[in-house]
């Protein structure tokens, strides 16, 4: 098992990220939309991680050619999808087996999805339910909510889907089935997830159009779509790990440059800036999403926060933003975001045992919790198979160190973490 110590920062740093990860989720979606065109799609700053090449290997699979440079792409779509001979595996990424139900419940042929021991155990009937109900075929373990899942693609109806959670996976699934279905589909959800998906596809001439109801129109589109050319940004996500460092160790910096500032992507750093941190925020350029830069600077002890609201628009940066309630004045509040009960762990037990491992007071609700802000020790932390707690704790470390256990998934989403935290600290792997 790989394991890193993070020593505590010896002193204070004004850190230039300009190679954070690109983003994962629109990297998935180029390797998965470029197979809705007739022409060859460049992609520029793919992330090579490995869920995201785990996308793009299926896309081959599926009978695209994929001539890649680095982190350079060229996908030259089939001119018909082709059965596969084999499995796809879609590692750890929830998003790769979701989107991919969706795009392959209309496609002749018939598909085995599968993916890791961590992704075999995540509820796929949030996508399943609805697919089957407008005609899609899939089954799998626990009737079809757990892969291996089995897709034989069948012709789809039109549908009106009213989502019971704020999921861009699962309004991506539906968006790209109601590609193929016969008729325009109707997509609804209580709170805008992100919205890659309906940008992207925009972009590519799609015609998705969110109505003044809330109702999501997706029309079938009568040719296939123009190729995407596209640079992806860095991801917020990533970045925000070192959002939270510059956050809490005194005197610090980050700026993370080239990032997606799409609204749905960066309301943690909100929440950062509403607990104490200075932030800002420059946009320099429009393709797709909105692109630029964001600044944070240490500006005095953190102070804690209620978060009931906007769940989805943070569920990716909870374990890195509980750090930093950690380290605030008072006790932070988490409610409302039982979904991330369901990600790569059970990030409310992965969040709270590692809390309380450091020292820190927790109390656990079913959709959230409590953290009352303290010194955070030094402790020894599993990640549980998690990037997103491997990396949250690694931060947490700064102050008076950390060692981090079953470090492999951060190559998941961030393979050069480790190289860009040794620039601030000491890291022994
Ligand atoms: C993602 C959507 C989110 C997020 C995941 C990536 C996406 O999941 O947690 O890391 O790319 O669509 P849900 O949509 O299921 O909340």
């Amino acid at each position: 098992m790989k394991t890193a110590a993070i020593a505590p920062v010896q002193k204070t740093f004004k850190l230039i990220c300009k190679d954070i990860a690109a983003d994962k989720s629109i990297s998935h979606r180029c390797a998965m939309f470029s197979l809705l065109s007739d022409r060859p799609s460049h992609i520029r700053n793919f992330l090579l991680g490995e869920d995201t090449l785990n996308s793009l290997k299926i896309a081959s699979q599926l009978g695209a050619n994929v001539e890649r440079k680095g982190s350079e792409i060229t996908i030259t779509p089939p001119a018909k999808l082709s059965e596969p001979d084999d499995v796809l595996d879609c590692g750890n990424a929830g998003t790769g087996m979701r989107l991919y139900c969706g795009l392959l419940a209309g496609v002749e042929g018939s598909f085995v999805l599968t993916g890791d021991k961590y992704l075999r155990q995540r509820p796929m009937n949030r996508v399943v339910k609805p697919l089957r109900e407008i005609g899609a075929k899939i089954d799998g373990r626990e009737h079809g909510n757990l892969a291996p899942l089995c897709i034989r693609g069948q012709a789809l109806k039109p549908f009106r889907y009213e989502s019971p959670v704020d999921s861009a996976q699962v309004k991506s699934a539906l968006i790209l089935a109601g590609l193929r279905a016969e008729s325009k589909s109707y997509y609804k959800e209580a709170l805008l997830s992100r919205d890659h998906t309906e940008r992207m596809l925009r972009g590519m001439g799609a015609s998705i159009v969110l109505q003044e109801d809330g109702w999501l129109e997706i029309s079938p589109p009568k040719r296939p779509l123009n190729p995407l050319d596209i640079t992806v940004p860095a991801d917020p996500s990533s970045g925000f790990f070192f959002a939270v460092a510059a956050a809490i160790v005194p005197g610090a910096s980050v700026f993370i440059k080239n990032v997606t500032l799409n609204p749905t992507r960066i309301e943690a750093y909100k929440v950062l800036e509403r607990m104490g941190a200075k932030i800002a925020y420059e946009t320099h350029e429009d393709r797709y999403e909105p692109i630029g830069d964001i600044h944070i600077s240490y500006d005095g002890k953190l102070q804690a926060i209620s978060i009931e609201n906007h769940i989805a628009w943070l569920i990716d940066e909870l374990p890195a933003l509980s750090i930093a309630m950690a380290c605030a004045e008072g006790t932070s509040r988490v409610s409302n975001a039982q979904e991330l009960r369901v990600k790569e762990s059970d990030r409310i037990v992965s969040v709270l045992s590692g809390l309380n491992a450091c020292g820190i007071k927790t109390v656990e609700h079913e959709d959230g919790y409590e953290i009352t802000g303290g010194k955070i020790h030094a402790a020894t932390i599993n990640s549980c198979g998690d990037h997103r707690i491997a990396m949250s704790f690694a931060m947490a470390g700064l102050l008076e160190g950390m060692v981090i256990e079953d470090i492999a998934c951060v190559d998941t989403s961030f393979p050069n973490f480790f190289d860009i935290l040794s620039e601030i600290t000491k890291v022994d792997m």
